[in-house]
């Protein structure tokens, strides 16, 4: 099947869409993204993604090149032709493409945006659920603006890597202080032996994911114990369970944290319970 992106103002063939080599994306990291899931072709929680993409945007003084609602439209378009019912939608904005130079471009230099799509197998995703991931612990190196959604993710890309590289599926960055952060690109969680959900305060420290926040509905909904505090590796290792939060995964369970296993190694019954009400709380437009 063809694809297609959107560049610019037009909607192309995947193997056509070019940005320009002076995009100051290419050039600079300068601009921001967000992903969407996308369920029976439905975008989940597009008010919300488009809000923090706003605030984003806001942080980094790009100029916003649409109304949410013409973003909306597009996002579908690029659904609907590239025929996603599960799956991702993408979507870039950046400073624009200008002569190379570090302070901001002209007024007139308009924003580059970029959206493309794709399929991905719910079957495969549901396994991987049900085995659960392993994830590795790094140094949080990141910059301290990690609330922003920006395209410049090097030690993300890094951190991930030596996941990879260590049979892992995703990083937890650890701060100075031993507290875990986040994931390359999930929000972090445990459950305590007292069964209480743990979950780090969004704050300037990590990106304030929408799967997060939906979850915390979740929860509340359910009236199970929370605390949005830091907690440490050491009380990572100790815990019932844990898992990771992201619109590409929804629940991701982690059943080992630098080769020690979580909960006997599988699954904990409160992390398969949020990812299986997480859609009933969830927007879907
Ligand atoms: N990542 N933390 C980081 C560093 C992330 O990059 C992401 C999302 C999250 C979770 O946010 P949300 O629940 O809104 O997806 C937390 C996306 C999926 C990515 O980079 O592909």
């Amino acid at each position: 099947m063809s694809r297609y992106a959107y560049v610019n103002g037009r909607y192309l063939r995947f193997c056509d869409a070019k940005v320009h080599i002076e995009d100051r994306g290419y050039q600079f990291g300068d601009g921001v993204y967000e992903v969407c899931e996308v369920r029976g072709g439905r975008l989940i929680d597009e008010r919300r993604h488009l809000a923090r993409l706003q605030h984003s945007l806001d942080e980094l003084r790009i100029r916003t090149p649409m109304t949410p609602r013409a973003l909306g439209v597009i996002l579908r378009e690029v659904v609907a032709r590239n025929r996603v019912s599960y799956g991702n939608v993408y979507l870039q904005i950046t400073r624009g493409a200008s002569r190379r130079d570090h302070g901001f471009p002209p007024p007139d230099v308009p924003a580059s945006l970029v959206v493309t799509a794709r399929p991905l197998n719910l079957a495969r995703n549901e396994a991987l659920a049900a085995s659960g991931i392993a994830v590795i612990s790094v140094p949080d190196n990141r910059w301290d603006r990690v609330d922003i959604k920006t395209i410049g993710l090097l030690p993300n890309v890094l951190a991930r890597q030596a996941a990879l590289e260590r049979g892992a599926r995703e990083a937890w960055f650890v701060d100075k202080g031993g507290v875990v952060t986040e994931g390359a690109s999930t929000n972090a969680w445990i459950v305590t032996a007292a069964g209480t959900l743990v979950t780090r305060p969004a704050d300037h420290g990590i990106l304030r994911g929408i799967t997060r926040t939906v979850l915390l509905d979740v929860i509340k909904a359910k009236g199970l114990s929370l605390e949005e505090r830091g907690f440490t590796l050491q009380e990572a290792y100790a815990a019932n369970e844990a898992f990771v939060t992201a619109a590409t995964q929804v629940v991701l369970p982690v059943v080992r944290i630098d080769g020690r296993a979580i909960g006997g190694g599988k699954p904990g019954p409160v992390a398969t319970a949020l990812r299986s009400e997480f859609h009933r709380f969830a927007e879907q437009s």
